[in-house]
């Protein structure tokens, strides 16, 4: 996840692969249920990994169901209607709405002595009208605090036959929900019919319990939004396998990248056009816009198909969410685009309506609104400004957005607050980065070169912390090539530069965090002491090795960017880079930096061995023939002697900063 404060998308410049997206939570946690109370096995594909499937699976195991998690596949071993364990068992729910309502009410009519809790703010959450409508079949539920709230205690039900089933609809469809997947169980001898009182709310989530529900073989009657019936004698019967979609609105962002981007077309993997959830419809909308559409089971193909989009008029009342993806797939269009029926977006995370016209206009579109519509006007060539996109703790502004960087004008965009995404999507920055490409030319990357001990490392690190970049400690490349030679058994003089030099052009090397592995083998610490500092020096003086790493230098400029830190960087690496910084300290600054360091690691030495050191390996490094260390003629002088970290950073992101259009 990126959590820096903001995250610059460089021009992109096509986008092809494959994107799983993560599971839809309200499916994962109705599909855990039903699969527990089915007769059988079923396999459960592509479950949500969250905190409320994490209680919901608790409690499935409580109650003697067999749970085998492999991953993202968990086979379910259903109870068939029957507990095997129900003598005083606690639950506790944490804070999984998903999970409370609907077991309560399956437990209720299995019945037995359970206590069902969950975190103080669960015990805040109402439940009495579900309550009320379970003690009209007979069951038997007391409140062991506030009544209307959680903790309950379930008892034995004595089940009647009932004239239909009240329950209110307007405070949470999940009170609907949890009684259409329990009273299944109560059927046995009669019809048992629902009514909701008052308007029904989130429909769209009903639809997918009846979905659900019809999957496991109970067909429910429904009247209008305001009747249900459940036949006498159904009974759950598992699918066998069934896969969890991923989250239809999240496959908006990759529809519409499919739509936009030139290249062999995006696959989503997770979703289908058979989705349960109302705004796949979306996938009708781009591909009136253009977009080429394929599907199967649990999966969409897009490609490019108009160019430019066409602008549409459209109702987007069934795909509030989604519908905003269409106001930037708009700006890519051959006319005006106007999105109605969106009154909803006023009161959604921010009004969203705002948002749109003013982020939209921030890249030079022309935008008009009105109380329930938005209309974006199309950017045509030499038209889009590089834009800093304000996400309003939106997580949908700042997806949809980060679509904007496929102009024709190659401007890049700003997403403020990246992090906003983690509502429902923690990955998404990552997952986009993962299918599209740009021009190596537009990924930045900054050079920070340098003698040794002078803080590069650090300094490299921090900036590409704080802008979300990729970082390349050039040096351990040699070291490591130093470790890996001498463990071969070679010398690392020039007898041996042709062994070295094959070694270095396949060298297994992975970063991983702080660790750097060489193959299977963790050399993090092996590669840091001053003796392999020495040996790395010795081999870079060999032309051949250089040559041979390069091609792995220049495999970590990816997307977002790349900070990259040693000696040539500037010089030779990246000559194009479109900032670079040469970063001194004295001598005596450098010693007395190195040796803090290894007297807190518990190595003992002497501040004149260390000065020693480094001015013998300065001196190697900078009179060499190839790549010696030296300032490129355009990177900037940094002397960090007397410098804080902070104010190096703050220095380099200032020097940054200055650079970009935003
Ligand atoms: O930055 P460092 O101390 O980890 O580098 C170890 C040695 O590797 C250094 O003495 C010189 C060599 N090196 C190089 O020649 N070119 C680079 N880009 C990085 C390091």
């Amino acid at each position: 996840m990126f959590s820096t404060a903001f995250l610059d998308v460089p021009a992109l410049q096509g986008a092809s692969g494959t994107v799983t997206l993560p599971g839809s939570k309200s499916i994962s946690n109705r599909v855990l249920l039903l699969s527990a109370l089915c007769q059988g096995t079923t396999v459960v594909h592509d479950l949500l990994d969250s905190d409320d499937t994490r209680v919901m699976l608790a409690a499935l195991r409580q109650l003697g169901c067999g749970v085998d998690v492999q991953g993202t596949t968990v086979t379910i071993t259903g109870l068939g209607g029957q507990l095997k364990h129900h003598d005083a068992i606690e639950f506790f729910m944490g804070n999984a709405g998903t999970a409370m309502r609907p077991l309560t009410a399956a437990l209720a009519v299995l019945g037995g002595d359970f206590t069902l809790k969950g975190v103080p703010r669960m015990h805040e959450r109402p439940i009495g009208d579900l309550v009320d409508a379970l003690r009209l079949l007979g069951c038997s539920i007391d409140y062991l605090g506030n009544d209307g709230f959680p903790p309950l205690h379930i008892g034995k039900p004595s089940l009647k036959v009932v004239a239909p089933i009240q329950v209110r609809g307007d405070v949470s469809s999940q009170f609907l929900t949890a009684l259409l997947m329990a009273l299944p169980l109560a059927a046995k001898t009669q019809d048992i019919v629902i009514e909701v009182v008052g308007e029904l709310i989130s429909k769209p989530y009903i639809d997918i319990t009846l979905n659900l529900l019809a999957r496991y073989g109970i067909a429910v009657q429904r009247d209008g939004w305001q009747r249900f019936t459940i036949s006498q004698g159904c009974s759950y019967q598992s699918p066998g396998t069934i896969h969890v979609e991923a989250d239809a609105s999240s496959a908006s962002y990759f529809i519409a990248l499919g739509a936009i981007a030139e290249g062999d077309g995006i696959r989503i993997q997770g979703v289908g056009a058979d989705s349960i959830q109302g705004d796949i419809r979306f996938m009708d909308a781009a591909a009136q816009m253009g977009a080429k559409i394929t599907s199967g089971p649990n999966w969409l193909e897009i490609h490019r198909g108009a160019w430019p989009l066409k602008g549409i008029t459209l109702d987007c009342n069934h795909i509030p969410d989604a519908a905003m993806t269409l106001a930037v797939m708009a700006l890519y269009a051959d006319s005006p685009t106007t999105l109605r029926n969106i009154a909803s977006w006023r009161v959604k995370e921010t009004d969203r309506i705002v948002a749109m016209a003013t982020e939209c206009r921030k890249l030079g579109a022309t935008v008009e609104e009105g109380p329930d519509w938005i209309t974006v006007h199309p950017l045509q060539s030499k038209q889009w400004k590089a834009a800093s996109i304000h996400t309003y703790d939106d997580h949908r502004v700042a997806m949809c957005f980060s679509l904007a960087a496929f102009n024709a004008d190659q401007a890049p965009v700003r997403i403020e607050d990246p992090k906003c995404v983690a509502k429902t999507f923690p990955d998404y920055f990552e997952a986009l980065f993962s299918v599209a490409h740009s021009h190596t030319k537009d990924i930045p990357v900054i050079c920070i070169d340098g003698p040794t001990a002078s803080g590069k490392g650090t300094l490299a690190s921090r900036v590409a912390q704080a802008l979300g970049y990729h970082y390349l400690d050039s040096g351990a490349l040699y070291r490591v090539t130093a470790y890996a030679a001498l463990k071969a058994g070679l010398s690392l003089e020039a007898n041996d530069e042709a062994r070295i030099s094959a070694l270095a052009r396949t060298l297994p090397v992975r970063f991983e965090g702080d660790t750097v592995w060489l193959g299977q083998e963790d050399v993090s610490d092996a590669i840091r002491t001053e003796q392999a500092g020495m040996s790395a020096s010795k081999v870079s003086v060999l032309p051949a090795v250089r040559t041979s790493l390069v091609a792995l230098q220049h495999s970590f400029q990816r997307l977002p960017g790349l900070l990259a830190d040693g000696r040539d960087m500037g010089t030779v690496i990246f000559p194009d880079a479109p900032l670079k910084v040469f970063l001194t300290a004295s001598a005596a600054q450098r010693a007395e930096r190195r040796h803090k360091q290894l007297i807190s690691k518990g190595i003992s030495t002497t501040l004149d061995s260390l000065r020693a050191d480094l001015e013998a390996r300065d001196a190697r490094d900078s009179s060499r023939s190839v790549a010696p260390l030296k300032a490129a003629q355009d990177a900037y002088q940094l002397d960090n002697s007397s410098l804080s970290i902070e104010a190096s950073v703050d220095q380099v992101l200032t020097w940054w900063q200055a650079k970009q259009p935003f």
